[in-house]
């Protein structure tokens, strides 16, 4: 069965108080099954250790990602963080090419797919996200959007290792505005991109995760989660309330349950 995750994007939100007291609320409303679902908290890179150190202090299985990492190993890049030092920290997971990177920072398909590159390599796992903006939606490009982010990407770091990537497709209208793709939309996309791997390597097909992003909250996920090429969610507005995003990894669980029966 394929990896199943929750993954909460925590953006530029949070202090030292705030993080403590949204862990500690999940904790407490989350209970996690030993089913093959993952759950994993983003927070802004000055906060990493503080939220690891947290979650392994109360036991919690729930592991930690850097919301960006640059392409460099090290040197003259200031304000980067490398991905050593997310090593050093015991980041598990990077989420990379988010649109916000993309747009408001430039990142490109190319820069994006030498931070998967590098990621993969130091054994911090690469959540590779996508989509296609308003305008190329409209213009009924989705598709040939999705499989130049995808294959850009595969250029550098190689069919054969996205397995260990982890796609999150989030069509960038739906980010943050409340209008969260429908479950078949989602679901078509999703085909499109395993579709697309599988033409290169159908055993990376059927084992690469996809999760969607872009609005999910407690009372669209369960949806979403019953179409079989959507393998979870990448949460941002609602993994900041402890309620929604406890519900929403509930959920999952009990589709992960399902599908394993
Ligand atoms: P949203 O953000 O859930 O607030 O739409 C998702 C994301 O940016 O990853």
């Amino acid at each position: 069965m394929r990896k199943k995750l929750v993954i909460g994007n925590w953006k530029m939100n949070g202090d030292r108080e705030q993080n403590s007291r949204l862990l500690h609320q999940i904790q407490t409303q989350y209970a996690p099954v030993d089913n093959g679902v993952s759950v994993v908290v983003c927070p802004s890179s000055v906060f990493l250790n503080d939220v690891q150190k947290l979650l392994q202090a109360c036991g919690s299985s729930i592991k930690v990602g850097a919301q960006n990492v640059s392409e460099h190993a090290s040197g003259a890049y200031t304000g980067e963080i490398s991905l050593s030092m997310l090593q050093s920290l015991g980041c598990d997971y990077v989420l990379l090419g988010h649109s916000e990177r993309r747009v408001l920072f430039a990142e490109d398909n190319v820069v994006i797919a030498r931070k998967v590159a590098s990621a993969l390599k130091a054994d911090i796992t690469p959540v590779l996200c996508i989509g296609e903006t308003i305008d190329e939606y409209n213009a009924g490009i989705t598709e040939e959007i999705v499989r130049k982010q995808v294959m850009d990407v595969v250029a550098i770091v190689g069919v054969d290792n996205f397995d260990k990537v982890i796609i999150a497709y989030e069509p960038v209208w739906a980010i943050g505005t409340g209008e969260v793709a429908t479950p078949d939309y989602a679901q078509s996309v999703h085909k499109v991109i395993r579709d697309l791997l599988r033409q290169h390597n159908s055993a990376v097909a059927d084992k690469v995760s996809i999760l969607y992003g872009g609005s999910v909250n407690a009372d669209n996920a369960q949806s979403l989660f019953s179409k079989p090429d959507i393998d979870g969610a990448l949460v941002g507005g609602a993994s900041l309330s402890a309620d929604q995003f406890s519900r929403i990894c509930a959920m999952l669980n009990r589709q992960s349950i399902k599908l394993a029966s």
